[in-house]
C-alpha cells in the first residue's frame, strides 16, 4: 500500500493526529480537546500530562479511523512530526519524567511586573533583549513563564538547583515523552520563542539565560526543524521515527508553501498569526513585530526567517462569546449573527484579555467595549467580536508593509475562523485587499508532515527544493474582495484605534 506520514498537531486547546498521503490529502485524523485552567484573571495553564495523554489517544483513534477504511494499516505511516502552540513553558523533573507544576500556556499575563523590573534594568527598555531574540520583553515568551515558576514553585526551584530540572516547550515534551525519556531536544523555530536563543547563531545564549538567571543545563538541545530525532518507544506507532519539529505557526507557513521571501499567510487559531517569509535574512522590525525562526530544513541546511504579527486573541474570543457568555451555540453561529447586520453600530470590542500583541505591546491592556447604545444587540457584538482580529490584522499588516517596504497585495488566510466567510469578507473589508483562502486549510499539520518526510526522503520530497513538493496539492482557493470604499474603512480603523487608547494601560 502506499505510504504515508503523521503529524501531531499539539495547539493550545486541542491535540490532533493526522495523516496524509503524498498528495497531502488527510487519510485519517482525530482530534481532542483538553482542559484550560484559569486560576486568576490573565492566568491560562494546562496540565502537560494530560496533552500527552490526548497525543496517545489521537494517535491511536486516527489508526483505528485508517484501519477501519481497509485500504492501509499502520505499518503504512512511515515517519511522523510533530508541531505545537509555542512559547508554553513545561518544567519536569530528570529522574522521574513527571511535571513540576501545570504548564504556563502563552497567552498568560501573570509576569507583568517581571516585564517592567526587567525592562527597567536596561536603558533598552523593553528592547532590552531584542537585537539578539528579535522579541520584545513581553509576558508571551518562556522565560518569564520559567523564572516564575523558579521564583514560586519550591519544587521547581529544589529541582532545579539540584539539578534535577528540565525545561521545554510543549515539542521537548512530547518528544521526550514519545521517546520514554531518551531525547531532549526543540527545534530552532520553537527556541527562537523562549527568548534563551541567539537568534543568528541558533544557539543559547549563555548573557540570556544570565539575564533571566537560569540554568543553562536545564535547557534542550536545539535541533533543526527536519531530522530523525529518535523514534516513538511505545504504544501504536512504536518503532516509527520522529522526523519533524515546528512551531504551529511556522508549520503553516510551511504547509502553505511560503518558501519564498515576501510570500506570507496568516492563521486564524486560538490567536492570530502573519507570518513573512523573509528568507535567510533576519529582517529586525521598527514597528512592533517579532524577528523569528520559520525554519531550518535539515543539519547543514539553510536557515529561514520571518517576520511576525502575533495576535493573542482571535478564536478564544469566539471561544468565549460562546462558553462564557452563552451567546451563541456553536462557533460557526457567530458569522451567521454578524452576516446579519451591516455593521457593528458604532460597538468596538478590544479583545485585550491578556494584553496586546504586535503591533501595540501593552501587557496591562485590558478587554474593552465601547461605543453600547440601546440599539445595541447580540449581532452588533458578534461582529464587533469578529471585527476585533481583522483590525488587529490590519494594523500588522500596515506596519509589515512599513518594514518591508511592500505591500501585500492579497493576503493568504487559514484556520478555524476562516471557515466563517462573513468573517473573511469583514477581513477584506478591513484591509481593502483580497483575502484568499485555500480549498487545503490543514497547513499547519501538513508542515511538520512535510518537514518529516523531507528528513527521510519520503516521496522524493526535499523542503530545501519545493519543486520536489510539486504533487502536494495546495491548489485551490476562495477569493473575498472588498466591498467598502476607502473613506467607510478609513472611519472604521480610526474608531478602532481610539478604541485601542481606550483598552491600554487599564492594569497598571
Ligand atoms: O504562539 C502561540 C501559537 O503558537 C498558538 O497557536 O494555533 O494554538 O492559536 P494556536
Amino acid at each position: 500500500m502506499p505510504d504515508l506520514v503523521g503529524s501531531i498537531d499539539a495547539g493550545t486547546t486541542s491535540v490532533r493526529f493526522m495523516i496524509f498521503d503524498e498528495f497531502a490529502r488527510v487519510k485519517a485524523s482525530h482530534q481532542l480537546e483538553f482542559t484550560q485552567f484559569y486560576p486568576h484573571p490573565g492566568w491560562q495553564e494546562q496540565d502537560a500530562h494530560e496533552i500527552m495523554d490526548a497525543v496517545h489517544k489521537c494517535i491511536d483513534g486516527a489508526i483505528a479511523e485508517l484501519e477501519k477504511g481497509g485500504e492501509h494499516t499502520k505499518a503504512d505511516v512511515k515517519v511522523i512530526g510533530v508541531t505545537n502552540q509555542r512559547e508554553t513553558t513545561v518544567v519536569w523533573d530528570r529522574n522521574t519524567g513527571k511535571a513540576l507544576t501545570r504548564a504556563i500556556a502563552w497567552p498568560d499575563a501573570r509576569t507583568t511586573h517581571t516585564i517592567r523590573e526587567l525592562a527597567a534594568k536596561s536603558d533598552k527598555g523593553t528592547d532590552a533583549v531584542k537585537e539578539q531574540t528579535g522579541l520584545p520583553l513581553s509576558t508571551y515568551f518562556a522565560s518569564t513563564k520559567l523564572r516564575w515558576m523558579l521564583d514560586n514553585i519550591p519544587e521547581v526551584r529544589k529541582a532545579h538547583d539540584e539539578k534535577q530540572l528540565l525545561f521545554g516547550t510543549v515539542d521537548s515534551w512530547i518528544v521526550y515523552n514519545l521517546t520514554n525519556k531518551a531525547v531532549h531536544i526543540t527545534d530552532a523555530s520553537n527556541a527562537s520563542r523562549t527568548m534563551f536563543m541567539d537568534l543568528k547563531k541558533q544557539e543559547w545564549c549563555p548573557k540570556l539565560c544570565d539575564f533571566f538567571g537560569i540554568d543553562m543545563d536545564i535547557l534542550p538541545q536545539i535541533k533543526s526543524s527536519s531530522e530523525v530525532y529518535g523514534k516513538v518507544a511505545e504504544g501504536t506507532l512504536k518503532g516509527i521515527e520522529i522526523a519533524g519539529i515546528v512551531g504551529d505557526q511556522m508549520a503553516a507557513l510551511v504547509g502553505n508553501k511560503c518558501f519564498q521571501p515576501g510570500e506570507a499567510k496568516n492563521t486564524y487559531g486560538t490567536g492570530a498569526f502573519l507570518l513573512y517569509n523573509t528568507g535567510e535574512k533576519v529582517v529586525s522590525s521598527d514597528n512592533g513585530l517579532l524577528s523569528t525562526i520559520a525554519y531550518k530544513a535539515g543539519p547543514n541546511a539553510p536557515v529561514h526567517y520571518a517576520l511576525e504579527g502575533s495576535i493573542a486573541v482571535a478564536g478564544s474570543a469566539v471561544k468565549w462569546v460562546r462558553d462564557s457568555l452563552g451567546l451563541i451555540k456553536d462557533a460557526s453561529e457567530i458569522g451567521e449573527l454578524a452576516g446579519q447586520v451591516e455593521d457593528t453600530g458604532g460597538v468596538y470590542f478590544v479583545t485585550a484579555f491578556n494584553g496586546l500583541f504586535c503591533p501595540y505591546w501593552d501587557d496591562t491592556a485590558a478587554g474593552t467595549v465601547v461605543g453600547i447604545t440601546a440599539y445595541t444587540d447580540k449581532r452588533h457584538f458578534c461582529r464587533a467580536t469578529l471585527e476585533a482580529t481583522c483590525y488587529q490584522t490590519k494594523a500588522i499588516l500596515d506596519a509589515m508593509a512599513k518594514d518591508s517596504g511592500v505591500a501585500l497585495k492579497a493576503l493568504q488566510v487559514d484556520g478555524g475562523l476562516t471557515n466563517s466567510d462573513e468573517a473573511m469578507q469583514i477581513q477584506a473589508d478591513i484591509l481593502g485587499i483580497n483575502v484568499e483562502r485555500p480549498e487545503m486549510r490543514e497547513s499547519t499539520a501538513l508542515g511538520s508532515a512535510l518537514l518529516a518526510g523531507s528528513a527521510v526522503g519520503l516521496f522524493g520530497w526535499d523542503i530545501n527544493r519545493p519543486e520536489t513538493l510539486a504533487k502536494v496539492n495546495t491548489a485551490g482557493k476562495q477569493t473575498f474582495s472588498p466591498r467598502i470604499d476607502d473613506k467607510r474603512r478609513a472611519e472604521l480603523l480610526h474608531g478602532w484605534e481610539r478604541a485601542v487608547e481606550r483598552a491600554k494601560g487599564w492594569n497598571e
